[in-house]
């Protein structure tokens, strides 16, 4: 199976290019994230794309997404025209992206040749065992991994080895060409690469929005190798204090929990209660009561998060002086 995978990349990749597809019109609902991430934020997309699409438009500045994942928001902010900068410490989620973005069609061909090739536990044990050598080849591994894993997962050993078991039936779906599609036009003028947030974080200046959602302290954070620690949480709310003192906008989605909380007393909390969020054994699913933090709560349409979450979520004030510029 690994050495067919090979050379079935190749080919599929000689045959894509002369496809040729004339593609929809596009609407400016949030595409589809090609990859269903547990702990993905599109439930937020509502509470979010009007207000910034809004804003940025009068700022001229950008939407920047540091722990991209599936980059649920920015593609939802890139099909509203938001010009947008996506990274994730995880390259293998980038380069999904960035196939998508470069080539839709020749990617979503050359995935349908290895979902054709068999999407059973054999198949699936076989492509994670294999290592592609393109980047191109990388991407289509990476979401016919992270398609047919459990529960949708991402997670790596301590040598970034994949190790997600394969998931149950009901999650063997492919995304369709016009989804591929749809999320291609969204990320039309983003920049998308790997990284870790302080390199991004750092970029973003007056008039930009930042979005971020780190790994839950307590939670699963095996998304990467290095996992990710109470130091880089810590680290985080410094970076985007800074930015928000250069005089961007933040929004940080976190648990409640007062181990985090002590990091944003310069920023308004938004508590959003209890929700389903995914724990740290690939088994289970925890219940944690979650918050955003941010600078500019008018921005976080409250009556769009309310008819979600069934209450509207109540601001509690900074308790420390919020940043300014
Ligand atoms: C909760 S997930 C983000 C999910 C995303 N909001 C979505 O809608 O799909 C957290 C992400 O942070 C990334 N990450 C972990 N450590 C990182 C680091 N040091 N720098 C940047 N990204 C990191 C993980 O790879 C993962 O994709």
């Amino acid at each position: 199976m690994t050495d067919d995978l090979e050379v079935v990349t190749e080919t599929t990749q000689l045959v894509a290019s002369k496809v040729s597809w004339f593609p929809p019109a596009l609407s400016t609902d949030p595409p589809t994230p090609l990859i269903k991430m547990p702990g993905s934020k599109r439930w937020l997309c509502p509470a979010l794309q009007h207000t910034i699409p809004k804003y940025l438009a009068q700022t001229e500045g950008r939407f920047f997404e540091p722990f991209a994942g599936s980059a649920a928001l920015a593609l939802c902010m890139g099909a509203r025209g938001c010009k947008t900068v996506i990274s994730d410490a995880n390259a293998d989620l980038m380069r999904i992206l960035a196939a998508a973005k470069a080539s839709p069609a020749d990617y979503w061909h050359a995935l349908e040749q290895w979902v054709a090739q068999g999407i059973e536990e054999a198949d699936y044990l076989a492509a994670r065992g294999f290592a592609p050598a393109t980047a191109f080849s990388q991407a289509v591994r990476a979401l016919y991994l992270a398609r047919l894993s459990f529960n949708g997962l991402w997670r790596v050993n301590s040598s970034g080895g994949f190790n997600v078991p394969y998931g149950k039936a009901a999650t063997r779906a492919f995304p369709s060409l016009e989804a591929v599609y749809a999320v291609s036009k969204a990320l039309e003028t983003a920049e998308v690469y790997s990284a870790n947030f302080q390199q991004t974080i750092a970029q973003a200046g007056p008039g930009d929005v930042l979005f971020a959602d780190p790994p839950y302290l307590g939670t699963f954070t095996a998304y990467t190798a290095a996992g990710f620690t109470e130091l880089d949480t810590a680290e985080t709310a410094v970076y985007l204090k800074q930015a928000a003192k250069r005089g961007a906008v933040v929004i940080v989605t976190s648990p409640q929990d007062p181990a985090v909380a002590v990091h944003y007393e310069w920023a308004y909390n938004i508590a959003l209660g209890k929700r389903h969020i995914v724990a740290a054994k690939a088994e289970a699913r925890v219940t944690y009561p979650e918050a955003i933090y941010t600078n500019e709560p008018d921005l976080v349409d409250l009556a769009a998060l309310g008819a979600y979450l069934d209450a509207t979520p109540v601001v509690d004030e900074p308790e420390g002086n919020v940043p300014t510029d």
